[in-house]
This record gives C-alpha cells, structure tokens and sequence, in this order.
C-alpha cells in the first residue's frame, strides 16, 4: 500500500515538473537544462524543490514533526487552499473558446473585437445557479448565471449576465435582501420558502422575472441549451461619437431547452453534478456547445420616444420595436485544465469594459461596477487581477525612460447617459408573457409548480400572492386560487 502511494505521488511530482516552464528569469536556458538534467526528476521534492527522504514521507513515529518539510508543506498548503467562495453563485461550471464575428456591427460600436467579420476573441464563460452552495444539486428551479468574459486585445470586456432577460428589481438598495431571502435561514441554517415569497409581495416588478423561474425556463436541460442576457441597456459608441443603446442576447444553438421539476428531481438524484458533467463531456467528445450573439439596438431618438423605460432591467426591450439581429457565434471548446485555477479564481467585474462600451446608466449597473471589485478584492485577495485566468493579454504595466509605453490615441468617449429612474411598472410585460409568449402547457406547468410552492404559505401570504397574480393576468389568479383550495 505504501509503495502503491509512493510510485502515485511520485507521478504527481514527475507530472508537475513536466508542467514547469522552459525559462526562469534568473538563469539562462542553458544552465537551465543543465541543472535540470542532472536533478533527479523522478524524485520526490518539497516546495523549495529538495529531494524528500524515503522516511519524511512514511513515518512520523517518534520525530520531531516540525523538522519534517515534507508534512509541513502538506499541512500549510492545504490549510491555506481555499479562497472565500463568491458571496453568490457561489457554485459553477465553466469552460473556454473564442467569440467570433458573422455580421457587422461597427457603425454601431467601435469596439476592436466587432471590427471585422470573422475575428475571433478568446472567452471565458462560467455558468451559475444564482443560489446555490457548493455541493447542492444544481437542478433546483431558479435564475442562472451566464457571465461571459472576452480577453480583448483592448483589455478584458465582462458581462455577467442571467438566462432571464430581465431582473427582479431596478433598486440596488434591494438586492441584499433579495440574496438573504434566498439563502439558509441564519438561525436554523435550513432554507425557508417563505423569504421568497416575501420578496416579491413587496416587489410586484419582480414578477416578470419569476413567472419565468416558475415557468420552464426555471429547470434548464442543460448548460447548452441555456439562453444568456446581458439584461442591462448598454451605452456604445461609433467612430462618429454616436451613442446607441443595446441589449444582448445568448440564444444557444442547440435550442433552448428544459426538464420538468420531475425530471429535474430524477435527474439529480443520482447526479447531483449533472450540468457540469454533461457541459465537461460534451466538450471533451467535441460536441462543442455554441450560441449565436443577437443584439437589440435602439438610438437616441428612440430613447427620446420610448422614455427612461428602455433602461429599465425589470422590462425586457419589446422585440417587435427593437428586432433581434444576430452578429457573433460563442463556441466553447475547451474544458479547464485545473477548476480552481482557472473556473474557481475567475472573477467577472461589471467595469471591465472596452473603448466603445461604455456600460448602463441604471443604478444597478453604477452598484455593480463598484461592487463586485470589492468582492474579489476580499475573495481573492488584491493581487485578483494577476491571477493568469483574469490577466488580460496584453498588458503594459511598467515604464522607464528608455522604453516609455504611450497613451492609446482612442478618442475620448462622451460620458454615460444620465438618466431619470422613475417606479417600476412591468405588469403589461409580464401579462403579455403569460398570455402570448407561453404555451397552454407550461402555462399548466407554472400553475402547478406555484401551487406546489405556495401550499405551505400561511393563508394571508397565500392571499397577497393570489391578488398579485390576478393583478398580472386573472386566469393565472384563479387557476392558482383554484389549485390551493382544492388542496
Ligand atoms: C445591485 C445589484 C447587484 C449586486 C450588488 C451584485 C453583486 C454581486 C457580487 C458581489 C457577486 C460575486 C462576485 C465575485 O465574488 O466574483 C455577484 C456575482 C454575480 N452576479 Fe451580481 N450583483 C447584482 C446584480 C446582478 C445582476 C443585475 C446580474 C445579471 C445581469 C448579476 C449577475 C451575476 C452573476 C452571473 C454573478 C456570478 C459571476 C461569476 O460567475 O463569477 N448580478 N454579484
């Protein structure tokens, strides 16, 4: 057994040292395939790289254990292995590939990586149910999170973004509460339906959002036939200095898919893992997930007729005003090598723009550009941006006087719109979602599983929530009235 141990983490080490670079910035590669050459490759070593004795790794009896590197090292680095997960979709899958262009948008936005039919950006994509722990099963119904990262060779461009077109609340002030509803009970550290409920009798907007999590759209099939929307209306920019205002979506070409909560419950139990697995398996056969980028495009003068409304993240942008044209693929097709290194530490900031985006005007957007800095700042420590997932390809950090680097020529952007927030209103949206954009069945399929979820509400939760579903549509109040009485 001891030997069977010894030949494995031999091969760790062997593994590892086939890993290292070809270069060192103290040696010239000479000496260094000298020195390497003569070390005993195959052997054994502690983190400083001397050889680890045949008894440091076997036996402990009778030592004193501080002298021993070997267990030190194992000991440390595994106490210090952890980052502080992310306060919220804290658990993920991801996997990498590239964004290419397959139509012109450069009378839109300048940004370098639209300039040319059939440029190719490298991307990171990370997928996320939004309130999940770690090791829960990762079919349960909810929003999900579809965050793209593109490393430009303008720096790094980041949209985190959700598989609903919409958001729950246009207010940042309400967003801690919105997490803490979804999250265990402090006091018994189990999680309590009811905060849910809670949330949206005191935030009727988000009804728009939730008749989709409640709906089919709540249980993806899979991470490759999940949607993605940036959600927010970004300010871009032209060669000319003309602004535009656009919406982006993720529409996966293998179709958009779901499971029931049946399904979903037979699924996950016995594969809990179920959409990292299967977003790992299909790219590592090269069955390689793909989703065509669609962009909805409205000018200043639509802003103007439309009003403030078309920034507003709990509407979406009515498609029969603002078509969807499409004019990018994402294709992903490489898996991690190394989860934490590269899915784990990757960090998505809201700021990360490039010359040409100048991000949303709304007052989520201004909070999230601040806040999700200051969250990698404290879960991955401040040197977050140097971790080799979220450096960006090209960077110039260093200046003397022989090698001065100079400013970009790009011209200067005129500032972000500053637009008027006024009160939510989406009821005609999310009426217009229940009765033309859902089938009769999932129509059946929503009833169902929000009489299932409201059976347990006490009858004064279970009124509010009636009257504000009949406020939406009365059918969908009486059916769910109907539903709860006959229970
Ligand atoms: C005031 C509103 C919001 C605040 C304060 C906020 C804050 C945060 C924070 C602190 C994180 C963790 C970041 C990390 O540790 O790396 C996070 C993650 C995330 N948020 Fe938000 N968020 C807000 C609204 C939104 C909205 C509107 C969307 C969708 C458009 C969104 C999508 C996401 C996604 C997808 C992630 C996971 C990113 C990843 O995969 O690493 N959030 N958010």
């Amino acid at each position: 057994m001891i030997l069977k141990m010894l030949a494995f983490l031999v091969m760790l080490a062997a593994s590892a040292a086939a890993t290292n670079q070809d270069w060192h910035p103290a040696v010239d590669s000479v000496l260094l395939s000298q020195i390497r050459e003569n070390s005993p490759a195959d052997l054994m070593s502690v983190s400083n790289g001397a050889p680890v004795t045949y008894c440091e790794v076997n036996s402990t009896l009778n030592k004193p254990l501080i002298r021993n590197a070997f267990l030190m090292d194992h000991v440390t680095s595994m106490d210090r292995e952890r980052t502080s997960g992310r306060t919220l979709h804290n658990q993920g899958s991801g996997a990498f590939g590239y964004f290419e262009v397959t139509h012109d948008i450069s009378h839109i936005c300048k940004a370098k990586l639209f300039d040319e039919i059939g440029k190719k950006t490298p991307v990171a994509i990370r997928f996320s149910p939004a309130a999940n722990e770690k090791g829960a099963p990762e079919l349960n119904r909810g929003a999900r999170g579809f965050s793209v990262k593109f490393y430009t060779e303008e720096g790094n461009l980041d949209l985190p973004g959700l598989n609903m077109p919409m958001f729950f609340s246009k207010n940042p002030l309400k967003f801690r509460e919105f997490v803490y509803a979804l999250r265990k009970d402090p006091a018994v550290y189990l999680y309590n339906p009811m905060g849910l409920w809670d949330i949206i009798i005191s935030n009727p907007e988000a009804l728009n959002m939730f008749l989709l999590v409640f709906g089919d759209r709540g249980i993806p099939k899979t991470y490759r036939h999940m949607p993605g929307y940036n959600i927010h209306t970004l300010q871009v920019v032209n060669e000319k200095g003309e602004n535009h205002f656009v919406r982006l979506h993720f529409t996966p070409d293998a179709g958009i898919k779901h499971l029931t909560s049946a399904e979903a419950q037979k699924v996950a139990a016995t594969d809990p893992d179920f959409y990292t697995r299967d977003l790992y398996d299909a790219i590592e056969k090269g069955d390689y997930p793909s989703w065509t980028v669609s962009i909805q495009i409205a000018s200043e003068a639509d802003v103007q007729s439309h009003g403030w409304c078309l920034f507003d993240i709990t509407r979406v942008l009515p498609i029969n005003d603002f078509p969807k044209y499409p004019f990018a693929k994402i294709v992903l097709n490489r898996n991690p090598k190394n989860y934490f290194a590269e899915i784990e530490q990757l960090a998505f900031c809201p700021a990360n723009l490039v010359n040409g985006i100048l991000g949303a005007p709304d007052k989520v957007y201004e909070a999230r550009r601040f806040a999700y800095a200051d969250a990698q700042l404290y879960r991955l420590g401040p040197n977050f941006e140097k971790i080799p997932v979220n450096c960006p390809l090209h960077v110039t950090e260093y200046s003397d006087s022989y090698d001065e680097p100079v400013g970009s020529q790009a011209t200067q952007n005129a500032g972000l719109l500053k637009i008027k927030e006024e009160e939510p209103y989406n009821l005609d949206q999310a009426a217009e979602l229940y009765e033309n954009e859902m089938t009769a069945d999932e129509r059946a399929r929503l009833h169902k599983t929000v009489i299932a979820m409201l059976t347990p509400a006490s009858s004064s939760v279970q009124q509010k929530v009636i009257e504000l579903f009949t406020s939406v549509h009365p059918d969908l109040g009486n059916t769910i009235a109907q539903g709860l009485n006959a229970r």
